[in-house]
């Protein structure tokens, strides 16, 4: 029996990740963690300021290979395949692992551009029409269609915080992804706008993998089954959701999540 409950948990995970650890220049950011992530679930990644998660966050769909200085160790899987391994297309990895991040940054393009961008560098749409579904059915998902259909041309930088957090969601399921990494998705957004992307994300459920990086503890209770928490660079305890919240096993667990510290 595997001793990590990190591992083994989930019944096929989307993701495995093993002794992964992450290094900027001589400093370690990750230290030997070990996690499968499934699409049945969404994950939530928790713990104070530093202890890593956007570190972790970004080692799913190689984003630290555009940060100066970082260095991966250890195996990430997708569908059970290396995405570290040479012969994987790192542009085709971050179709099917899309990012969105804290703050929303649609491209200085109009709405319908944002949303068609992605389909297009892949080859996604052969003509206007199948480019015109793919967009509203992208839209229409992230729940923003009814608000944007009569004014698709306009810029997608003009729209509201909230609008253009529902409009980078869209953008990153537009080409179809198989995992959605959140990186602390809702903490430039109002109450109401945060309330509509978590109904979002549980509306998405299922349909990807997803996991949220968030601070707030609320949240994390609220939109995911599995919550991961980190502390210094390590994964402390992963575990379903009601398990971390209501009966921790680890004391630094129960200490952030009681407030303690963090
Ligand atoms: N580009 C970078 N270069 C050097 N060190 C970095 C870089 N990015 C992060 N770090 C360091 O790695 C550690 C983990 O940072 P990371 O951003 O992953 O934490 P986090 O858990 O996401 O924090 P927060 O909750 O504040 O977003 C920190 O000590 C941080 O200073
Ligand atoms: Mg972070």
């Amino acid at each position: 029996m595997n001793q990590n409950p990190a591992i083994g948990h989930n019944s096929v995970p989307k993701m495995t990740a093993r002794n992964v650890n992450v290094f900027y220049g001589q400093k370690q950011a990750i230290k030997d963690v070990s996690i499968d992530v499934t699409s049945e679930h969404v994950t939530a990644f928790i713990g104070p300021s530093g202890c890593g998660k956007s570190t972790f966050l970004r080692c799913l769909n190689r984003m630290n290979d555009t940060v100066d200085g970082a260095r991966v160790e250890g195996r990430i899987e997708l569908d059970a395949q290396d995405i570290y391994a040479p012969a994987m297309d790192v542009v085709q990895l971050r179709a099917r692992v899309g990012m969105v991040f804290q703050k929303p940054n649609p491209f200085p393009k109009s709405i319908y551009e944002n949303v068609a961008y992605g389909p297009r560098i892949h080859g996604l749409a052969r003509a206007k029409a199948d480019m015109d579904n793919i967009v509203e059915s992208a839209l229409r998902r992230a729940g923003l269609w009814d608000e944007v259909k009569d004014r698709l041309g306009e810029s997608g930088t003009a729209m509201s915080g909230g609008q253009q957090q529902r409009l980078c969601i869209a953008r990153a399921i537009a080409v179809d992804p198989e995992v959605i990494l959140m990186d602390e998705p809702c903490s430039a957004l109002d109450p109401i706008a945060t309330a509509r992307i978590e109904e979002l994300i549980d509306e998405l459920r299922g349909r990807y993998a997803i996991v949220i990086v968030t601070h707030n503890m609320q949240q994390a209770a609220r939109v995911s089954q599995k919550t991961a928490f980190f502390h210094l660079g390590t994964l402390v305890e992963y575990d379903d959701t009601s398990a971390i919240f209501t009966n921790p096993k680890a004391t630094r667990t129960k200490d952030y999540i009681t407030g303690r510290y963090g």
